[in-house]
């Protein structure tokens, strides 16, 4: 099959453009480069490498793709507070005209990486997809606001389905510490130190950087009328975790770190479990490749391998905010900033 992916040079897509070319797809990349240098490790290229903003892509590009997964965006929090215009431009602007540029070239299928974000502090704790969306960032909004304006679109000829993805964690040649399983592990093995920004309490449903990408493969061969215009949690039951259990099976990896709680987020007020029955349901064969021990043995291994450091965790190669701020004449076509 012919796959567009957006987003390829990033942390689920450098996986992704992996997965899909093992698996024998032709694969056009979208990337404007935000993050060009920061590669840890040596990526895959797709068939075809479009180096473009993503709000500028045409029906032409898309033409003759059999399937749009659409992963470029502003994909942190802060960013979205600090210059919500940009957030809502890629995120939201974007995400909606590509695919109705999609639709109209023809291609059948439209996959979204959105997120269990979505769920802000909900009134329960295990959240499913019929529950109540409570957004509290403008990129959590970007990704409801997509959800329900791409879902209009749907019809006989053009399938629209929202991956709601868990938090990610885990190795990729495209590392990003600012997720936090990864800075946990990072500031360990940098400082010997286990550095927790909040009382440690809330929980948060994870998944490795890789089962997105495996998620996103079996979006694409899955029987159009399971996924159809669906909103779909991407993640484990039994990979709701709460942060004070990812800093133990740190303390087990590292047994000299000490556990530091640097007080820099008072009240976390992202806090929900969520599940994930109707992934399980609508496709039974979908397993996860990781659990969270697996995926953070090989994240250690891989750190200690390219001797992770003190520079490395306050530098801004893997700190997709710092890269970023550095980065916003590339957008500076769109006059956004
Ligand atoms: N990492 C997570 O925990 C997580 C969880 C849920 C959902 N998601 C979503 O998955 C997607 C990928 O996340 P990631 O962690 O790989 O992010 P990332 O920041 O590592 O990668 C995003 C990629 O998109 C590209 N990009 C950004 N704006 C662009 C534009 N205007 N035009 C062209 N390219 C542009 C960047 O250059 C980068 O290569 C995002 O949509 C994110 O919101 C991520």
């Amino acid at each position: 099959m012919r796959v567009f992916v957006t987003g390829h040079k990033g942390y689920i897509g450098a996986h992704l453009v992996d997965i899909l070319k093992q698996a024998g797809h032709h694969v056009t990349g979208c990337d404007i480069g935000l993050y060009e240098g920061c590669e840890w490790d040596q990526c895959v290229m797709p068939d075809v490498d479009l180096v473009k903003d993503v709000r500028a892509i045409t029906a032409k590009d898309l033409e003759t793709h059999d399937c749009v997964m659409h992963l470029a965006a502003i994909s942190n929090d802060p960013m979205g507070d600090i210059n919500p215009e940009i957030t809502h431009s890629i995120n939201r602007d974007a995400s909606i005209r590509i695919a109705q540029l999609a639709k109209t070239a023809g291609v059948g299928r439209y996959l979204f990486s959105g997120s269990c974000s979505v769920y802000g502090q909900g009134e329960k704790l295990d959240l499913e997809e019929t529950d109540p969306l409570n957004p509290l960032t403008a990129y959590a909004k970007s990704k409801i606001d997509t959800e329900l304006e791409v879902s209009k679109l749907a019809d006989d000829g053009f399938t629209p389905s929202f991956l709601r993805n868990a938090t990610a964690y885990g190795y990729s040649p495209m590392l990003r510490i600012d997720l936090v399983v990864n800075s946990l592990l990072g500031s360990a093995i940098a400082f010997n130190q286990i550095r927790i920004q909040s009382d440690g309490s809330p929980w948060r449903p994870l998944i490795h950087c890789k089962d997105i990408a495996n998620a996103f493969y079996a979006f694409l061969h899955a029987p159009k009328e399971v996924i159809h215009n669906q909103a779909i949690n991407i993640g484990g039951n039994s990979e709701n975790y709460q942060v004070k259990d990812v800093a133990d099976y740190v303390e087990h990896l590292m047994p000299n770190a000490d556990i530091v709680f640097t007080g820099e987020v008072g009240h976390d007020p992202r806090n929900y479990r969520v599940k994930f029955d109707k992934l399980n349901d609508v496709l039974p064969e979908f397993k996860l490749e990781y659990d969270l021990k697996l995926g953070m043995d090989e994240l250690h291994k891989a750190m200690i391998d390219h001797g992770f450091n003190e520079h490395d965790f306050n530098g801004s190669q893997f700190v997709r905010l710092r890269t970023l701020q550095k980065r916003l004449n590339k957008l500076d076509a769109f006059q956004i900033r």
